[in-house]
């Protein structure tokens, strides 16, 4: 599977220069509209994102060698023609990806690394706020999701004092229940069969005037 899909599929950063890259032109043909995820897990979510919206390309980022192998097994049985892998650390491919050139970030139940002396390696960190900033388009989204709510408050705390971004909240049910369009995942999957509450928070990228 890895052999035969994983060239098809995979996305090669070896000679891309920083913030060179549209995402765009990433498939073929070109697609209008770019979504990105940064560690899929088993793909559930990207693959059916992928089929759900046959006209949006679909980049997925998970250095997990068994999740590459889980989400080409599913492209290989749907047939989706808009999804591209990075294998590695999606922040190696953010820094490649050219300024404004995606139109959604999805961080969906991330490791939340609960010990105090590990926080530092949750995704959400300053450093990575400015490079999605730096990457998504005006008004586009990032949508983060989360069972822990330790992790739920420290990505409000980072991301409401950033000037980039836009909580997308009015009711309670704006946080509590998942957005319109959403397609589950296994981490979440789980998180429901252990009761555990969770956070949906949607944050738009501010139009760059405005900031
Ligand atoms: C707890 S799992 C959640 C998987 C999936 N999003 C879900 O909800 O089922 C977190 C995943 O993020 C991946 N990951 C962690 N840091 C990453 C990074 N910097 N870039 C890409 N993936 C990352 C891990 O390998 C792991 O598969």
């Amino acid at each position: 599977m890895l052999d035969e899909w994983l060239p098809r599929l995979g996305i090669d950063i070896a000679e891309a220069a920083t913030a060179s890259c549209d995402p765009r032109t990433l498939f073929a043909p070109p697609l209008p509209t770019v979504w990105l995820e940064v560690g899929y897990g088993g793909g559930e979510h990207l693959a059916a994102q992928a089929l759900a919206h046959p006209t949006t390309g679909l980049i997925g980022c998970e250095p997990y060698v068994n999740g590459v192998a889980s989400l080409l097994r599913q492209v290989a049985e749907g047939g989706q023609r808009n999804i591209r892998i990075f294998g590695d650390d999606a922040r190696l491919l953010i820094d490649t990806l050219a300024d404004a050139s995606v139109d959604r970030v999805f961080l969906l139940f991330p490791d939340p690394w609960p010990k105090v002396r590990h926080h530092k390696r949750r995704f959400i960190q300053p450093g990575n706020l400015d490079a999605l900033a730096r990457v998504l388009a005006d008004g586009a989204e990032f949508l983060f999701a989360t069972d822990h709510m330790g992790y739920a408050r420290w990505a409000l705390a980072h991301l409401t004092v950033h000037p980039a971004f836009k909580w997308q909240v009015e009711v309670p049910a704006d946080w509590r229940e998942p957005p319109v369009g959403w397609q589950p995942t296994r981490y979440e999957a789980k998180s429901i069969a252990q009761g555990l509450p969770r956070a949906y928070l949607r944050f738009r990228r501010l139009p760059r005037g405005a900031v």
